[in-house]
């Protein structure tokens, strides 16, 4: 019998700025033993208003750092840049597996067998119509509907994520969907999760609220051991953050999507 295999190089996880460190964190408790470099470009967030070939942009420097980094696989925990820019980046980097976050929730959603599924996310993400696009691949029976919910990105960045401002800016976007709710509401922006509790009080359990960070990492973790990348089950992993400016508030901020502290925060220029 050959010797296991394993892969201790790093897994890149990048995002607009900080919400994807949802996903770093829900990467962490599925993949223990894997090292996790986290790239957050805090300086050009948000992207979720930007161009489409902005967004293509920022994305092929943030892999390209990664790269540079020695990392195996990279995660795009930004459900702008996995909607808008995911067909040019494997176009740049033929040889790196790059994975996605809308592929997980859109799993997550048709496993929850719904007939009306809302999908709530950045401006770029819903303009580029992936979610529904996803969905219907699958079933072309479904109803879709998605929402663009811009101001939410800066709320949950001031951590103001249960407060009456908080449910005047559902009130703007969602208040339609509160009277005549749909089955499911798909949290397609890594920001959202920790709005959660706000939104299923604000829905009072009408709807069945998905987000895509646990999805996404059980997708991780079936992808390294379906090709062997997984390392070594000996080894603890370890947690690298950096971000390309640190405002005043960024350990605050950090922990709070992170869901713990976040530790040392490396400030890092994408410049060559
Ligand atoms: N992380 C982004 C996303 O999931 C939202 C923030 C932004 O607009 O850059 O779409």
């Amino acid at each position: 019998m050959s010797p296991a295999r394993f892969d201790n190089r790093p897994i890149g996880v990048f995002d607009s700025g900080i919400g994807g460190l949802t996903v770093a964190a829900a990467l962490r408790r599925a993949l223990p033993n894997e090292d996790i470099f986290y790239l957050g470009d805090t300086e050009r967030v948000p992207y979720g208003n930007k161009s489409p070939e902005s967004i293509i942009r920022f994305a092929r420097q943030d892999v390209a750092f990664l790269m540079r980094k020695g990392v195996k696989t990279v995660v795009a925990a930004c459900n702008t840049v996995s909607s808008v820019a995911m067909e040019a980046l494997h176009k740049s980097y033929p040889g790196l597996p790059i994975l996605g976050v809308i592929e997980a929730g859109v799993d997550a959603a048709l496993a929850a067998e719904a007939e009306r599924i809302t999908v709530i996310g950045t401006r770029a993400t819903v303009n580029s119509d992936s979610y529904r696009r996803a969905l219907h691949a699958v079933n072309p029976g479904l109803i879709v509907e998605t929402l663009a919910c811009p101001l939410l990105v800066p709320l949950a960045e001031e951590g103001v994520c249960d407060d009456p401002v908080t449910f005047h800016v559902f009130d703007l976007y969602l208040s339609e969907l509160r009277r005549n709710p749909s089955d499911i509401l798909v949290l397609g922006c890594t920001h959202y999760p920790v709005f959660r509790k706000a939104l299923e009080h604000y829905f009072g359990g009408g709807l069945r609220i998905i987000d895509s960070a646990n999805a996404c990492a059980e997708m991780v973790k079936k992808y390294l051991a379906e090709n062997s990348f997984g390392a070594s089950p000996r080894k603890k992993g370890i947690s690298r953050f950096f971000m390309t400016d640190l405002p005043s508030n960024i350990q605050e901020s950090a922990g709070r999507f992170l869901g713990e502290e976040a530790g040392r925060v490396e400030k890092v220029s994408l410049d060559v």
